[in-house]
């Protein structure tokens, strides 16, 4: 059932609604155009400290934000191999400070060409969740390595090769084994469901002697960086072509249920360059990743219904959450219901973020109670309606992947989020990296209800993603806030919090981040409790009537940059490794 209540008609509430001990964000109008010098220094927030450093060495040195974040995933996917790697894929959206460029890599696993929409079936039988993470068939042919490349055709400052050193010299070296690493090697639960174990390859460097590697250990990986220094020596081809696609191949194809990859497919892989996904909010203008990523739709949807549900001028906590999460139930359910690869199903990603949608959809909030529904933007928007298109979803998701945000010296800025999928992927380690399980993104089904889903498996298609590599521009039109997260689908809140953090309840980029995660998405809200606010969060949402969910050990990790007037914010998640550092702009001449 609707519920009643009060719609704002398309109000553009005051910038000034903050209250209690919050931070006001500087008002955009002050912060310099983008014709004007750059003057705020440079930033990169990561999740580790040695990947954040090589990424601010080569932003020192002259690099683009592209240049340092090669730098800062090269070593990412040698210290926190849980998350993300070569062996996987990414979305980095780039801002060209200089032009106003906005440009989305889609760096997206793809299907194998023979994937059919049986791809997840055996014996006839549909492949449970966690039997398709640990197949071979959930692997797709990895994008990371391509959109490298290609980022730097475009973008890169510095020189290609010089970029994978530091990831080369901490390989040959030996790098400090991590507490969250080697909390994840010795928990049984995740060594159960990853069988790390399983793979000879992993299992000698992961579990030497049948121990996993301890905290504080030097591990050297001299296979992968035997691997990049391929790379950086003649380029993607030293992944995508000869000896080690061969060897991509073979571990992909191994059982369980190998994967029908072939080397035509690694050789074809192509990354998609597409146009950013921008919706607005206030004076903001909110970009991110298009479909096959929901990231893009999601954000813009939730703020722009935030922003219609919302009275003007509106302080109280209680009001200011339980929209928030009114406005998360319906863009989930719309994001779930439409959102797949748009070079196979037609997806209607501009139209749920149309004013006019937006307006409609707002009148549209369930009761707490009940399990919101999708809307029918073809409908409202007199095209013909379009919900019955599709079944409803049936998409699972699982904690392993990393974002990152940069800013550069020139104003230039980098958000990508990189993913392995699971943690350590498909566990099949290959010449020092782990191969991806992405393609449990898909429905494992083609049809529901006697109606094909949008997000069924075929051959080539990229499986929908919620990440959400986000850069939000000011009334000038310049850059204020880039945020960005792991956490499978629940990716869209944790990035919408920072969101709703900053643009509308006035905080810091930390306070943002440090917020309790919530989730609003089907029949439950989750609430991370463990915290004060988490506590009385959950307290005030269960009191309203909705189906909450308490949830702990939530696996975000949020890096948030911020430009104020006198320089940038930073913002790293407590609940991963990160930290985000600054460097100062050089002294004028
Ligand atoms: O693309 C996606 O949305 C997921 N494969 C991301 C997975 C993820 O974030 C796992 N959790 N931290």
């Amino acid at each position: 059932m609707i519920r009643a209540r009060f719609l704002l008609p398309l109000a553009v509430a005051s910038l000034a609604a903050c209250g209690g001990q919050q931070t006001a964000p500087e008002p955009p109008g002050e912060i310099e155009s983008a014709a004007d010098a750059w003057t705020h220094g440079a930033m990169v927030a990561a999740a580790d400290p040695r990947a954040v450093q090589a990424g601010l060495d080569v932003i020192a040195a002259g690099g683009h934000a592209v240049d340092a974040a090669i730098a800062v995933h090269a070593v990412l996917g040698l210290v926190e191999p849980q998350s993300s790697g070569i062996g996987g894929g990414a979305f980095m959206l780039v801002y060209e400070r200089e032009t106003g460029e906005l440009t989305v890599y889609d760096g997206r696993e793809t299907a194998p060409a023979a994937a059919m929409e049986d791809y997840f079936f055996k014996d006839g039988e549909v492949m449970g969740f966690i039997e398709a993470w640990q197949s071979g068939r959930a692997i797709g042919v990895p994008g990371q390595v391509a959109l490298y490349k290609a980022a730097h055709d475009a973008h890169g400052q510095s020189e290609w090769a010089g970029l994978f050193e530091p990831a080369i010299t901490l390989a040959t070296d030996g790098f400090e084994v991590s507490p969250r690493l080697a909390e994840f090697l010795t928990s049984d639960r995740l060594r159960a469901v990853s069988r790390l174990d399983d793979d000879p390859a992993a299992a000698a460097y992961f579990y030497p002697e049948g121990e996993p590697v301890a905290e504080g250990t030097p591990l050297v990986n001299a296979d992968y960086a035997e691997t990049l220094r391929e790379i950086a020596q003649v380029g993607p081809s030293a992944f995508y072509t000869g000896p080690r696609a061969e060897r991509i191949v073979a571990a992909a194809s191994a059982e369980p249920m190998g994967s029908l990859m072939t080397l035509e497919d690694l050789a074809n892989y192509q990354v998609e360059v597409r146009g950013a996904l921008c919706g607005s909010f206030r004076t903001y203008r909110i970009c991110s990743a298009p479909p096959p990523s929901s990231g893009g739709v999601t954000q813009s949807a939730i703020l722009g219904l935030y922003n219609r549900l919302l009275p003007e001028g509106t302080t109280d906590e209680t009001e200011r959450l339980i929209t928030w999460v009114d406005a998360m139930r319906l863009a989930y359910a719309d994001r779930d219901h439409y959102v797949a690869d748009p070079e196979f199903v037609p997806v209607p990603g501009e139209d749920l973020i149309n004013p006019v949608y937006l307006d409609v959809r707002a009148g549209q909030v369930e009761e707490p109670a009940a399990i919101p529904q999708p809307g029918d933007p073809g409908e409202a928007l007199a095209r013909g309606p379009m919900i019955d298109l599709w079944g409803r979803d049936t998409t699972e998701g699982a904690p392993g992947t990393t974002h990152l945000s940069i800013v550069d010296l020139e104003g230039n800025v980098v958000s990508m989020t990189a993913t392995v999928e699971a943690p350590f992927g498909t566990s099949r380690l290959v010449d020092g990296f782990l191969l991806n399980n992405q393609l449990t993104d898909f429905a494992r089904e083609a049809v529901k209800n006697d109606l094909p889903l949008a997000n069924a498996p075929a051959g080539g298609k990229r499986p929908r993603s919620s990440m959400s590599p986000t850069i939000v521009f000011d009334a000038t039109d310049d850059v204020f806030m880039v945020t960005g997260s792991p956490g499978g689908n629940s990716i869209v809140a944790y990035v919408s919090k920072t969101l709703v953090g900053v643009l509308d309840w006035g905080l810091s980029a930390q306070d943002s981040i440090d917020l309790p995660n919530v989730i609003a998405r089907g029949e439950t809200v989750g609430v991370e409790v463990g915290t004060e606010t988490g506590e009385r969060w959950a307290g005030l949402l269960r009191e309203a009537g909705y189906n909450v969910r308490e949830r702990e050990g939530e696996n975000s990790g949020l890096h948030v940059i911020i430009v104020r007037e006198d320089g940038l914010e930073g913002g790293a998640d407590p609940r991963r490794e990160g930290v985000a550092r600054a460097l100062a702009a050089p002294a004028e001449e």
